[in-house]
């Protein structure tokens, strides 16, 4: 049976029988024996293997080139090279796919804007292998973190006919012939439908039920942003807590964070020492910080006030009453505070019509949480669970009532105190491996323009 990489290089004894198989990182040849480096995606290690002539299958030695893929019996024994505890000594080889000169990734040292344009290629680069591998680590340690706490992993729909956000940000959803996209009624679903922006209301419509809950899945934007944090298709983590307020959602937001990531600290060593190496030497660091103390907690009137007395000059003036930019944001978390701070009770005018309107009349209890380096990597907030004013949110963000009448009844039939928030999980991912761009983190980048798989 065939071994994978990752466990042969961690194996406890020598082994006189294993089977291998992956592709060929370098080959080198000396008189009467070649040296192979094979890497499986298992891990980011290669296995080194010692393959003498004139063994099966070293008559194709020559095709056993960078990017070809092939298999491999032989023996595990102590290795006598340095850094490595093991290496195979070779039975017998098989070529199963030449890689031949045009191979992309003959070389090292390619640029991500390079790598990007062959993104079908680039997990095979150590990198992009440790990048996914965190990914999947990180989907993992979500699921486990809401499990253990007796959270419902909720479905929520990626179709829909709700706009969560109000920002008017959607794809649009159609079976209609080009010549006939605008005769709604006749559409498949009679009406006009989106891709998600977020599965929160449905998500309510759970937890008002099930009191715990989350959903992790993909949500959709067409927002025309150009940067390197957002992506038109991204995957968010939303838990929903019934019997919740705002605090108690800060809480949580900062328990999971923490939790995340000490288990990418603990669980993917190896592959965040990568990333520390060729992309962010401060990583470690960066990381500590986040499990070694409490965030900072401040309400958006007071973060205005020390943006406004910092005396720096941003380039979007900030007073009470705007929107803070990513520079605000930025200034708040790795200037001022050092550490991941939470931002709440922000003005009810920029903010969408779900969130629960505070006793000043002013604010509306949402949070955000920041952390270095990304600014946003948290939006949430207590929902408005009183019916009346949820209505009146209705009508004051020029919400169609009737077409939100399911998420009122919520209100109107045994309403309760709730809250929730959204996790971006690729700012996550940027955040614990410190790749600066939301494309790299992502396997199949989508954003304005880009959509080549
Ligand atoms: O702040 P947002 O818009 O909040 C919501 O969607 C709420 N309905 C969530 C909730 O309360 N259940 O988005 C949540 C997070 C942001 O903080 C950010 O990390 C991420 O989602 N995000 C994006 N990530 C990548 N690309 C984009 N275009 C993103 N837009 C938001
Ligand atoms: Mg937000």
């Amino acid at each position: 049976m065939r071994s994978l990489i990752k466990h042969v290089l961690t194996s406890k004894e020598a082994t006189d029988s294993i089977h291998v198989a992956g592709w060929v990182r370098t080959r080198r040849d000396s008189k009467g024996f070649s040296f192979l480096e094979l890497n499986d995606g298992s891990c980011l290690g290669n296995l080194q293997i010692v393959t003498d002539a004139g063994i099966p299958g070293y008559e194709d030695i020559q095709s056993m080139t960078t990017g070809a893929s092939v298999e491999i019996t032989g023996k595990l024994v102590p290795s006598p090279a340095k850094g490595q505890a093991w290496e195979m000594q070779a039975a017998s080889l098989k070529l199963l796919g030449a890689a031949p000169d045009d191979y992309p990734l003959q070389k090292k040292g390619h640029t991500p804007e390079f790598l990007r344009s062959i993104a079908h290629l680039r997990p095979r680069t150590n990198l992009f292998g440790a990048a996914f591998r965190i990914r999947s680590r990180m989907s993992y340690a979500i699921h486990r973190f809401f499990q253990e706490r007796d959270f419902v992993y909720a479905h929520t729909p990626v179709i829909t006919a709700s706009d969560c956000e109000g920002a008017g940000e959607m794809f649009r959803v159609t079976s209609l012939p080009d010549d006939k996209i605008s005769r709604d009624t006749e559409d498949f679903f009679g009406k006009r439908a989106f891709l998600t922006v977020s599965g929160q209301l449905e998500g309510e419509a759970m937890a008002c039920a099930l009191s715990n809950v989350y959903t992790f899945g993909p949500t959709f934007r067409a927002e025309n942003s150009h940067t390197s944090r957002h992506a038109a298709e991204f995957w968010m983590v939303e838990p929903e807590m019934a019997f919740c307020d705002l605090a108690g959602d800060i809480d949580v937001a900062e328990e999971m964070m923490q939790f995340l990531v000490k288990e990418a600290l603990e669980g993917q060593e190896e592959d965040l020492s990568i990333c520390e190496k060729f992309v962010d030497k401060t990583l470690r660091q960066r990381l500590e910080n986040v499990i070694e103390k409490p965030f900072q907690r401040i309400s958006y009137t007071d973060a205005v006030k020390l943006l406004e007395e910092s005396g720096k000059s941003f380039q979007y003036p900030v007073k009470w009453g705007v929107n803070l930019q990513s520079e605000h944001e930025r200034w708040l978390t790795e200037e001022y505070f050092k550490q991941p701070t939470v931002v709440y009770n922000y003005p009810k005018e920029i903010k969408p019509f779900y969130m629960r309107v505070n006793d000043d009349g002013k604010t509306v209890t949402a949070m955000d949480v920041l952390v270095p380096g990304i600014g946003e990597i948290i939006g949430g907030a207590q929902r408005e669970e009183r019916y009346d004013v949820l209505l009146e949110n209705f009508k004051h963000h020029g919400i169609d009532a009737e077409a939100y009448a399911w998420y009122a009844d919520l209100r109107k039939f045994g309403s309760v105190p709730h809250a929730g928030f959204g996790l971006g999980f690729e700012r996550l991912l940027m955040f614990v491996t410190g790749i600066s761009n939301i494309r790299d983190v992502i396997p199949f980048p989508r954003t304005p323009g880009h959509c080549e798989y």
